[in-house]
């Protein structure tokens, strides 16, 4: 049985896309876990990824990630198939709140919420807090695309706490290689595992599967 977790923010633009497809790699550790990358946003960014990514002949752990773009109404039933043959379903939703995402959110064990430091993303954060909560999943914000310098990070971190929701005890930087990485279809963890953006995704992978394991 796998555990499914969605990534999910109201807040359009947060980061949901980029750390599915950073995530979904990471989190096969090397081949070790089965994952399968879920794209339930009509955009379809995801798929636009792994579309490059097996249009490479470059050598890479691709049977470990499955891509499936579902819409709608077959998302539940999708996820329970593929729940039945991967160790980590990873969706990624729409930026609003449509039945979709209401849908991937009911089907995960963890509703990941990727964060901006910003007041208004903080702000615009509750509507899917709220959803999490009503849908009874567990939910844990992460802290994206914080920049290395300034105050930001302690008074972010102060006023996610005051939301009283588990935060990610991983924040993830401003980090350009990993918008380049996935121009080439690949996760920063196997393009450049040592830089500070691997080493980030590495651990935010590790943070998500200690908090599952608990
Ligand atoms: N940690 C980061 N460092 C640098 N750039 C980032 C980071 N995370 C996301 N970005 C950039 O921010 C923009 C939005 O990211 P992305 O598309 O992943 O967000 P999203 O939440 O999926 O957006 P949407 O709500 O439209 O689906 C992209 O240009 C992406 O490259
Ligand atoms: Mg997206």
């Amino acid at each position: 049985m796998a555990w499914t977790v969605t990534i999910a923010q109201q807040k359009g633009g947060s980061g949901k896309t980029t750390l599915a497809a950073h995530l979904a790699v990471a989190l096969t550790g090397g081949g070790v876990r089965k994952v399968a990358a879920v794209d339930i946003d009509p955009q379809g960014s995801l798929a636009r990824w792994y579309a490059r990514r097996i249009g490479d002949d470059r050598e890479r752990p691709t049977a470990a990630l499955t891509f499936s773009r579902i819409t709608g109404w077959r998302t539940q039933a999708e996820v329970d198939r593929l729940t039945r043959d991967h160790d980590v379903v990873l969706v990624d939703s729409p930026p609003h709140m449509e039945t979709e995402a209401k849908i991937a959110v009911r089907a995960a064990d963890l509703v990941l919420i990727p964060v901006q430091p910003s007041p208004m993303d903080l702000w615009a954060t509750q509507p899917t807090l709220d959803m999490a909560a009503g849908e009874k999943r567990p939910a844990m914000l992460v802290i994206n695309r914080l920049p290395a310098r300034g105050k930001l990070a302690d008074a972010v971190r102060g006023e996610i706490a005051a939301l009283g929701v588990p935060v990610s005890p991983v924040t993830i930087g401003n980090r350009a290689a990993l918008a380049a990485t996935l121009l080439d279809g690949r996760g920063i963890t196997e393009a450049a595992p040592r830089s500070p953006a691997g080493r980030e995704i590495a651990a935010l992978a590790e943070a998500i599967l200690d908090h599952l394991d608990r």
